[in-house]
């Protein structure tokens, strides 16, 4: 006979205490505190703002989205209100109770300095490390492709912040692992995987790249089995949790990415279209599997696929 206890997905995450293992991913849904608290009250344990930069940019013209196969292509170049701006949602969702990790990106260590100061001043419960946005590499740097680069950002956010670090790295590298590895010498407390995976769509009737960047961000079911990839061998290679991202939109996704050893998942392309119910149903998908599967907690779970 099985204990009869109950069980929870609540978990000590990097430091933090989160009452589930799903968040948003960044970029989506993430412009505003409402969206945010919509995430939230889904049944995010944390809910993850859109990437802030040191002050507002526009972002690129249109069109800076589209539809391919298997996922979504996307090239917004990184709209933002800034860090100033934005930090007064964070306080606004702080005031709710709810758990705010803030993303932010810059181009010198002064500003992820000063960017990761303001939003820790203004409550954030933990930091993500935009160093891999696809799209605007010859203005802020793909970052994330050098590994002495995301060490010495990490540590200088390290040192500028007393929060949680989560760093955000790309697949499109050689080898993610060497950057994983970076990420947490220079003192990340998890490792977010991954980001979009660079690619592009033409219209064969207008002869033309479809985005105005001619270039794109893919996420969405084609990108799960690159980043299932990169959690599997990050996960052999550091000590720090893991955050798996891309491609989730049900439970079977999540309990593949903590097989492959992620803690955690953020949820993108999935929650894209308003679907905000897809918290709940990983939540609770994940619980059921639990009960089918005679576990008695997540941690169990995590990494199951890599033993004997
Ligand atoms: C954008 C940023 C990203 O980090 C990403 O993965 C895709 C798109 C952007 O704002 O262009």
């Amino acid at each position: 006979m099985g204990k009869l206890t109950e069980l929870s997905l609540v978990v000590e995450f990097a430091g933090l205490r989160l009452r589930s293992r799903t968040m948003n991913a960044s970029g989506v849904l993430g412009m505003s505190a409402p969206l945010l608290r919509r995430v939230y009250e889904s049944g995010a344990g944390a809910a993850v703002t859109k990437s802030l930069g040191p002050t507002g940019r526009p972002g690129h013209s249109n069109p800076t989205v589209v539809e391919v196969e298997g996922g979504v292509l996307n090239a917004m170049g990184l709209p933002n209100p800034g860090v100033g701006y934005f930090a007064d949602e964070v306080r606004e969702l702080k005031r709710e109770g709810i758990t705010v990790v803030s993303s932010f990106f810059a181009s010198t260590l002064k500003e992820f300095s000063e960017s990761a100061r303001a939003l820790s001043e203004a409550g954030s419960d933990a930091l993500e490390l935009n160093l891999s946005c696809p799209n605007v590499e010859g203005e802020v740097g793909m970052c994330a492709a050098d590994a002495a680069s995301v060490e010495r950002v990490t540590a200088a956010v390290k040192a500028a912040s007393d929060k949680p670090v989560f760093v955000k790295l790309s697949p499109n590298v050689t080898d993610i692992v060497q950057i994983a590895v970076a990420a947490e010498k220079g003192g990340a407390d998890a490792i977010t995987a991954t980001n979009t995976l660079k690619a592009m769509a033409i219209d064969a009737d207008f002869r033309r790249p479809v985005l105005a960047n001619v270039t794109g961000g893919l996420s969405g079911p084609a990108l799960k089995p690159v980043s299932l990839r990169c959690v599997w061998e990050i996960f052999d290679a550091v000590e720090i949790p893991i955050i798996g991202c891309g491609g989730v939109s049900g439970w079977r996704d999540a309990v593949e990415y903590l097989l492959a050893g992620a803690s955690a998942v953020q949820i993108g392309a999935a929650v894209r279209d308003g679907g905000f119910e897809v918290f709940g149903e990983v939540n609770a998908g994940v619980l059921e599997y639990m009960r089918r599967n005679s576990y008695g907690s997540v941690a169990e779970i995590v990494g199951g696929a890599h033993r004997e």
